[in-house]
């Protein structure tokens, strides 16, 4: 069907359900042992209620923001997610171009199955991009990639993946096994061919072999400040603990952690981890002074606009989309991408006029009604 016919972002994945490969759609599908996080990321967002006000004038509504110190059309972006070119050709230059008219942010996988410099080649100079890092255990691999993005100036931040040192266990994935030149060119980025993993545990086990698991506060975020003067941001957090160090840390190490990303990896590594809408509810409880020092951006389940504009009540200044992105690109490559954050966007903005608000700035938690979430 054509992609204008498509509505919702659901319409949009069932499309690329039949387009991609079925190795595809089971690598992307897939999270950890019963897709229980997955689950709760996606439904705890119909449990928030949102709080309209009426007789305001709301003629015009403004996604605009602004994300580490960079002007942006929307708080709405692409989350790191590896090889897009197994769902298209396209792959993640496709990404940059569909969502290249709404000025959306785009972090880029250690994974990502085309280089760096061939997804910023045709970026206009006011795209912003980030650089996720799987810190390798070959160390020297890690920093030679972080050399070759301190030279591309589209690359404005370096985001740190925690929360999955290992893969989770995902048997959507480990059932379809494949032996694809993607997978050789992904991890390349980051390791060569000897180092992969002899056979079998499907495409993540595949690629996060060679993935450094001994990363700590006091040795990785001054190892990384050495190799980089991007702003630091830390994806991954969980905990009102974890936020609350992050907050800590960046003191501790100054121009280091900018940010943190609460999420549970799209449900991909621990099973029955929080979806990110509850850690954000226990930071605002336990340190809300965490917002006052670091940004705090969010992603996981991300289906509608109103999700969107519900966490950016709730406190988070940015908000990711990581599947969503990649069906797009499945169902209609670049197109497929514009696409869905043309629907996302859309959303956000009736959302914000529905509210009776004007600017994203004034979103807050007098909007939503959190009881629901909350009953414990
Ligand atoms: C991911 N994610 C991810 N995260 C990361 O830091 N590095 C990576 O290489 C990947 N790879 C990856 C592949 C695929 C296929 C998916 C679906 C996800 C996690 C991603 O950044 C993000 O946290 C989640 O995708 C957000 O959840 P939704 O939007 O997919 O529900």
């Amino acid at each position: 069907p054509p992609l204008h016919t498509l509505l919702n972002l659901d319409e949009i994945e069932a499309v690329a359900k039949t387009q991609v490969s079925k190795k595809c759609w089971a690598y992307y599908f897939s999270a950890g042992d019963d897709l229980i996080s997955k689950y709760y990321n996606g439904s705890v967002f119909k449990s928030i209620l949102l709080r309209p006000r009426v007789f305001v004038d709301c003629t015009s509504a403004s996604t605009a923001t602004t994300l580490l110190g960079h002007k942006l059309g929307t708080p709405l972006y692409v989350s790191p997610a590896a090889m897009a070119r197994l769902a298209h050709p396209d792959g993640e230059a496709g990404i940059a171009r569909g969502i290249s008219r709404f000025g959306a942010m785009q972090l880029v996988s250690n994974n990502a199955s085309q280089t760096p410099e061939q997804i910023v080649a045709n970026a206009s100079p006011d795209a912003v991009f980030g650089w996720q890092l799987y810190v390798q255990t070959t160390r020297s691999k890690s920093e030679a990639m972080l050399a070759r993005i301190n030279k591309l100036p589209n690359f404005k931040s370096i985001i740190l993946t925690l929360d999955a040192p290992v893969p989770g266990k995902r048997e959507h994935d480990e059932k379809s096994n494949l032996d694809s030149q993607i997978i050789v060119d992904s991890a390349s980025n980051a390791k060569d061919d000897a180092e992969k993993k002899p056979g079998g545990g499907g495409v993540g086990q595949q690629l996060f072999w060679g993935t450094a698991a001994d990363l700590t506060w006091d040795t990785t975020l001054p190892w990384l400040a050495k190799h980089t003067k991007l702003p630091i941001v830390l994806k991954g957090v969980q905990t009102h603990e974890d936020a609350y160090l992050a907050a800590k840390y960046a003191r501790k190490y100054p121009g280091t952690v900018k940010a943190i990303i609460l999420s549970n990896h799209g449900g991909r590594a621990l099973d029955t981890a929080p979806p990110a809408v509850h850690t954000l509810l226990e930071i605002r409880k336990y340190c809300p002074e965490v917002f006052d020092s670091i940004e705090v951006w969010i992603d996981g389940g991300i289906r509608r606009g109103t999700d969107v504009v519900k966490a950016l009540c709730l406190g988070a200044k940015a908000v990711g989309v990581g599947r969503a992105a990649l069906w797009g690109l499945g169902a209609g490559g670049w197109k497929g991408v514009d696409r869905t954050f043309e629907i996302l966007q859309g959303e956000i903005e009736t959302c914000m006029k529905l509210l009776g608000v004007k600017e994203v700035s004034e979103l807050g938690p007098r909007f939503i009604n959190t009881r629901m979430v909350e009953r414990d």
